[in-house]
């Protein structure tokens, strides 16, 4: 099987991991890939941007394609899934009418409160909405407020403040935008990201992991789109995949073969557990960026195959996905000032760099001489594994001290929390 992955992330750089350890796969391909990627496929840097359907077709027809993987939300927003399909391609990942689950927060809570899920609750703030408005819905939530980019942010639109003057800056701000804010009350509760194979009504989840989306150790400073994750989570019930399974993804998937939108791909339900079990905080359209890593890194079922049950409308044939029996982790090294203006250029050294199963590239390239350097505010992903979750840690943490980049950081904490037992529902 000839596959094209679309993306250029850590996130796809395991998927072609994966996908390469699959003997159905002949033939991997990527676009627009990193400097890490060409170990395990060929990389197309230039065929055009990921969101272009056009673009992305003709890629698709010039390599003879069997199935394409589509990494991130933009193009899947977009609806490339649909050009490509509209054209005769496999492809993962659902059509740009039902991406709007993660494209829009308003559709998400429609379907949510049609389906009966759980969820925040929320209101939206559009812009041009008249000040007062703005502080009179300011004081119907709080004490945290919880105020969202109502368009595509990829996880760092969000702030969580108990600061109503931060929440009150950032609405002004994604309105500067021309985006809509959501407005939510706050879930209290560790966090869980399962991602469930969707196919129509069949849900299939992988292993719940949990991501630390806060830049510093101690949830302390700006949100990022994850600083790294791990997987499984000790402290969730036995039950508890099974009761999101069956409270949140099976009444979603149904709802939307109802509307006529039936799911299709993988759907990421980031979920808040609380005395009540489980809430839905959001729903993204993709696999998460840095959960895969870890996620991947347990699968030992053949991915390629399981993703093309998905894309091929099987995926209720296929037998029950197995795992490694061990814990896996990954920590994000973050270039300088990342989020806010991350550095890039800088030289990285350290032989393990080579090493798909120890690191997985992100925001990396090449330079004129040739060097590894930075190209992105999360540059790299250092993937752990052991048999308990502290062995994880040691394995991850044991190689990044081998990595250097001027001027980058990485939290020292992630999993901590959970192999110190603080984690209580
Ligand atoms: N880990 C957060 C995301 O993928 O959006």
């Amino acid at each position: 099987m000839r596959i094209l992955v679309i993306g250029s992330g850590g996130r796809e750089h395991a998927l072609l991991k994966g996908l390469a350890a699959d003997p159905a796969t002949s033939d991997l391909h990527v676009t627009p890939g990193n400097a890490g990627m060409s170990d395990l496929a060929t990389v197309h840097a230039d065929a055009g941007k990921v969101d272009d359907g056009a673009a992305m077709v003709a890629l698709a027809r010039r390599i003879e394609t069997d199935l394409v993987v589509i990494g991130p939300e933009i193009p899947l927003v977009a609806g490339v899934a649909d050009d490509l399909r509209e054209a005769g391609f496999r492809v993962f990942g659902p059509s740009g009418e039902a991406a709007q689950i993660e494209g829009s927060k308003k559709f998400a809570k429609e379907v949510m409160a049609q389906a009966g899920v759980k969820t925040a609750r929320a209101e939206q703030l559009v812009p041009g909405t008249p000040e007062a408005e703005i502080e009179a819905t300011l004081d119907r939530f709080g004490p945290t407020w919880v105020v969202k980019d109502d368009g595509l942010a990829g996880g760092k639109g969000v702030v969580v403040t108990p600061d109503r003057a931060a929440a009150l800056e950032h609405v002004r701000a994604v309105h500067g935008l021309g985006n809509p804010v959501l407005l939510e009350s706050f879930l209290n509760g560790p966090e869980v990201s399962l991602f469930c194979l969707v196919d129509g009504e069949t849900v299939v989840p992988l292993l719940p992991a949990q991501d630390h989306k806060r830049a510093y150790d101690n949830d302390e400073g700006p949100n990022t789109g994850g600083m790294g994750a791990y997987t499984p989570l000790p402290w969730l019930p036995e039950e508890g995949v099974q009761r999101i399974v069956d409270e949140v993804c099976v009444p979603v998937a149904k709802e939307m073969v109802r509307r006529g939108t039936p799911y299709s791909g993988l759907l990421y339900a980031g979920i808040a557990w609380d005395a009540d079990g489980p809430w839905v905080v959001e729903f993204n359209a993709r696999f998460g960026d840095p959960e895969t890593q870890p996620i991947l890194a347990l699968l030992e079922t053949p991915l390629a195959t399981l993703l093309d049950s998905v894309a091929s409308g099987t995926l209720a044939e296929q037998p029950p996905l197995e795992w490694a029996d061990a814990y896996a982790l990954t920590v994000v090294l973050a270039a300088e000032d990342y989020p806010a203006a991350p550095r890039t250029g800088g030289v990285i050294s350290g032989d393990v760099v080579t090493d798909p199963e120890k690191v997985l590239h992100a925001g990396t390239a090449r330079n004129e001489a040739g060097e590894l350097v930075s190209a992105g505010g999360r540059v790299l992903n250092i993937v752990g594994v052991g048999a308990t979750l502290e062995d994880a840690r040691d394995d991850a943490y044991a190689t990044i001290g081998q990595i250097t980049l001027e001027g980058s950081f990485y939290r020292n904490d992630i999993a901590l929390p959970a192999v110190e037992g603080k984690i209580s529902l």
